[in-house]
């Protein structure tokens, strides 16, 4: 539960224009345009007890990108962002944000996991407020960042609820404004949605699109489910499993913003378009890419009684990669 306030720590950036004079005293402003930080892992290797978890592992974020790694269970997807976060400690390599070596959690570098983790004796207005009690924002500057993220997540009206009020969509779209909180220049999220229907996901797929691109704050979105990745990323890295290294990356070149049901609805009564078809050739690539993968992983677990997900029980793998590997 506390993990998620290891990033909280005292400095702020980037202020409103119309900040009260209390504001501008604690917040720091980057430069303009430069709201997004780019990230990287060079040649990263990290061992656990002796066993190669990630091994060789390069990846450039740039400044504003919104990047999506999918891959099998147990590949490392979730290390690679702890690594990011300053969480975890690289055995190899570096790990560097804005050019500079991470050496521990930062209020610039947000995380935002699977369970929305607010904390279950506070309103939603406070566990949204917290990060910037702890970073020592004056209280009319706080309500007024609070105000701000409330509308921003579309919740103004259960400000006072607690997190057992809400509905799990809302818990994370709470989640979401508190890590949005101390405007870090990096979010990281670990499969955000993957407790949630398809119908609350994919609104909530639109609602990051919407609210992290407008903030142009650099994003890494975990997910094993493709068409996710497709409809956030501008690029796709693929990791591959045991040990955990790239094994590829697709660009998706597709406008803004992104029309979600990827082979849903929409297509399932004949309104696909353009991008959609586009959509699912670049989902296709994707999983054709790591069906090796999937398989080899299926296939060690299952103790060499798995058939190949490319034949009749494999299910679509552009849609759940790996869900329940
Ligand atoms: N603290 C730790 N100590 C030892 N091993 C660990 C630790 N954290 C992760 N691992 C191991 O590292 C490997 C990668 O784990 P990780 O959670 O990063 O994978 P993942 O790709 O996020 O998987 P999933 O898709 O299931 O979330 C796994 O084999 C896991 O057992
Ligand atoms: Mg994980």
């Amino acid at each position: 539960m506390f993990a998620t306030t290891k990033w909280i720590g005292a400095a702020l950036a980037e202020p409103e224009p119309a900040a009260a004079p209390a504001a501008r005293a604690v917040e720091r402003r980057p430069a303009p345009g430069a709201a997004g930080a780019s990230a990287a892992l060079e040649g990263v290797s990290l061992e656990y007890d002796g066993a190669t978890v990630l091994e060789d592992v390069s990846i450039d974020v740039a400044p504003g990108e919104a990047l999506c790694l999918v891959g099998p269970s147990g590949g490392g997807k979730s290390t690679i962002l702890n690594l990011l976060a300053g969480l975890v400690r690289p055995t190899r390599g570096r790990v560097l944000f804005d050019g500079v070596p991470v050496s521990g959690p930062g209020p610039e570098r947000a995380v935002v996991f699977q369970d929305a983790a607010l904390f279950p004796w506070l309103t939603l207005e406070k566990n949204i407020a917290f990060p910037l009690e702890v970073a020592g924002v004056a209280p009319a500057a706080r309500a007024e960042r609070v105000d701000e993220l409330l509308r921003l997540v579309h919740l103004s009206r259960f400000r006072a609820s607690f997190p057992h009020e809400l509905s799990g969509g809302m818990r994370q779209r709470g989640a979401i404004a508190r890590a949005l909180a101390t405007r870090p220049r990096m979010i990281l999220f670990d499969e955000p949605f993957a407790a949630l229907d398809g119908q609350m996901r994919e609104l909530l797929q639109g609602e990051v699109e919407r609210i992290v691109r407008a903030s142009r704050t650099t994003m890494v979105f975990v997910t094993h489910a493709i068409d996710e990745a497709v409809r956030l990323g501008d690029r796709v890295v693929l990791i591959g499993t045991r040990p955990g290294r790239v094994i590829g990356e697709v660009h998706v070149d597709l406008p803004r913003p992104r029309r979600g049901a990827l082979g849903g609805t929409r297509t399932a009564l004949g309104g696909a378009s353009v991008e959609d078809v586009q959509a699912v050739r670049i989902a296709q690539r994707i999983a054709d890419e790591i069906r090796a993968e999937v398989d080899k992983v299926a296939r060690e677990e299952a103790d060499g009684a798995w058939g190949s997900s490319s034949g009749p029980d494999g299910g679509d793998p552009r849609r759940h990669l790996g869900r329940g590997i």
